[in-house]
């Protein structure tokens, strides 16, 4: 699968090093995205990518709002498991996110309410709901050497939206995404992601990706093989406690068994 230019960043060490030497790097993934929001750190920015929801671009129109004013972007709400009118529910692991939106300028981080966050990411087979995205729909799994499929999930909301409250909350439902190739003949392929676009008036636009932890998620030891060696998330221009801030880790819930839940402070800042 070919990725757009901002996805292209030296390849030497990524290829240096091979799936076996990387056990190690994925256990000292000690810093967490716990540690970096108690040190009240901004959240780095991670690219676009080429599968942000836009009018024209969609494969299955999914449009909850019929107020045709909402760019399709923001059309749905904040659950993407499933589809207004639809009986079925989408396949996969179901988690929640939660957490706020947080504004710092000139010290203090206060709650920011009426941000507007939208949240793309692919279905549990790693498919996106996108025309862009139709390479490698049938890949062999790295590890195991099995055909994975990339099928469309009908009953998967694909994006969503959450505007925070007073208090900056937000939460959003959703499913953790398959992993998906870019670069098979390189190794590389990404991490399961959520993507993020967060705007709130007069502060600058965010973009940003958030990455799976935690001995609940399946295939957790598989993923921090991918966290530890994907070309995004170890982004040259971001230190390793700002890389790392970027993985969430998930826990199952108390109240809704069978649910992960996970939580994230969004901090902007100029
Ligand atoms: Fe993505």
């Amino acid at each position: 699968m070919k990725h757009s230019v901002d996805y292209f960043f030296s390849r030497r060490n990524f290829l240096k090093t091979g799936w076996g030497a990387l056990g190690g790097l994925a256990g000292s993934l000690l810093a967490s995205s716990a540690w970096a929001q108690a040190l009240g750190m901004k959240t780095p920015r991670q690219t676009l990518g080429p599968f942000f929801p836009d009018e024209g671009d969609e494969v299955h129109e999914i449009r909850e709002n019929l107020d045709f004013r909402l760019p399709i972007s923001e059309a749905n709400d904040n659950d993407l498991t499933h589809i207004k009118g639809h009986e079925g529910t989408a396949e996969g692991q179901v988690i929640h996110l939660e957490g706020k939106v947080l504004f710092r300028w000139q010290g203090d981080a206060k709650p920011q309410p009426g941000a507007v966050i939208i949240l793309w990411n692919a279905a549990a087979s790693g498919r996106y709901n996108h025309r862009g995205d139709r390479e490698a729909t049938r890949f062999r799994h790295p590890e195991t050497g099995q055909w994975v499929e990339r099928t469309h999930d009908e009953h998967f909301q694909y994006w969503g939206r959450c505007i925070t409250d007073q208090e900056g909350r937000y939460s959003f439902k959703t499913v953790v995404p398959g992993f998906y190739p870019v670069d098979i003949e390189n190794g590389w392929f990404r991490p399961p992601h959520l993507h993020f676009m967060v705007t709130a008036p007069g502060i600058p636009q965010l973009v940003t990706q958030l990455y799976f932890k935690g001995e609940a998620v399946p295939n957790n030891a598989f993923i921090q093989k991918l966290n530890a060696r994907d070309l995004i998330l170890r982004d040259p221009a971001l230190t390793r406690e700002q890389q790392d801030s970027l993985i969430v880790e998930y826990r199952p819930s108390e109240k809704d068994p069978g649910v992960l839940i996970g939580n994230y402070d969004f901090m902007l800042s100029f």
